[in-house]
């Protein structure tokens, strides 16, 4: 099975590292025009000068802050029609487990902003001229924290996953007559950012083999493994799946 996206017009947020970032370098190496949204300038720097485009494959990078509804319009509006959104953006935004009781009104915000308020103006911004188009894809960017309790322990993390879900599922349902394709990966632990990477080293040397050895494929994963899955999802060969989760973790489980 191959997969290229020569003449397509991919949207990924929060593509500045990581994840996000992985996906965009595979969508550019399949000759994808990928347009590439974070509030990192340094990263989407990075990224710019790290892709490999293959069969014709660009990259344009664009700042936005996906808490400011305006600014993700705009910058969605500047691509022209959309064929593809991958909402990558998210995370714990620098946070740390504590108490409920002393989570900010902010705190919970921010986490809320990134990971679920951020799908709402992006898949805003893309429905209508993926209607026009008559098809589309979206792929959201899950975690197991939006299936069960969060590793992190971040209530907040928890539960805006849990409302990627709940609006991944819902979206698919109302796009399904449109030709709208609408899925979720849910990454395993990927040692990706300086929040994971805290995350890692906090388990300490026997903490993280074990969590090695609870995955049966026992290895972490890379963001190719979710920029593969995430292609799959976004290509002709998933036009029948929608409104499904699909864990890319090594193991049968999120
Ligand atoms: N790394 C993991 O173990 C793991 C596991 C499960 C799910 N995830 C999810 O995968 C996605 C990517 O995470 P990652 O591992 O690459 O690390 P990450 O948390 O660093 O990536 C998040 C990206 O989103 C951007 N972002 C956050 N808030 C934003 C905002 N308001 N506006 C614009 N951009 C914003 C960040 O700048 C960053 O580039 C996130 O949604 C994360 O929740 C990660």
């Amino acid at each position: 099975m191959e997969i290229y996206f020569e003449g397509k017009t991919v949207v990924v947020t929060g593509a500045a590292r990581g994840i996000g970032g992985g996906i965009v370098e595979g969508f550019v190496a399949r000759g994808a025009r990928v347009v590439a949204l974070d509030l990192l300038e340094d990263g989407l720097a990075g990224l710019a000068a790290r892709v490999v485009p293959g069969r014709g494959g660009t990259l344009e990078t664009r700042m936005a802050d996906g808490a400011n509804g305006d600014e993700v319009h705009a910058a969605i509006a500047a691509c022209g029609p959309v064929d593809v959104l991958v909402h990558a953006a998210g995370g714990v935004r620098g946070q740390a487990p504590k108490p409920f009781e002393t989570v900010s009104e902010a705190e919970w915000r921010e986490i809320y902003d990134a990971n679920a308020g951020f799908a709402f103006h992006a898949c805003q911004a893309v429905i209508p001229g993926m209607k026009q188009k008559g098809g589309g894809r979206i792929v959201t960017i899950s975690s197991g924290a939006g299936l069960k309790p969060s590793l992190t322990g971040i209530q907040a993390y928890c539960s805006a996953k849990h409302a990627l879900v709940g609006l991944t599922r819902q979206l698919a349902h109302e796009l399904g007559p449109f030709g709208i394709t609408v899925n979720s990966v849910a990454p395993g632990f990927l040692r990706t950012s300086p929040d994971y990477e805290r995350q890692w080293q906090s388990y300490g040397e026997a903490g993280q083999q074990a969590m090695i050895e609870r995955i049966p494929m026992r290895r972490l994963g890379e963001p190719a493994d979710i920029a593969h899955a995430v292609m799959f999802l976004a290509s002709d060969y998933a036009s029948w799946i929608t409104g499904q989760v699909l864990p890319v973790s090594g193991a049968p489980f999120p």
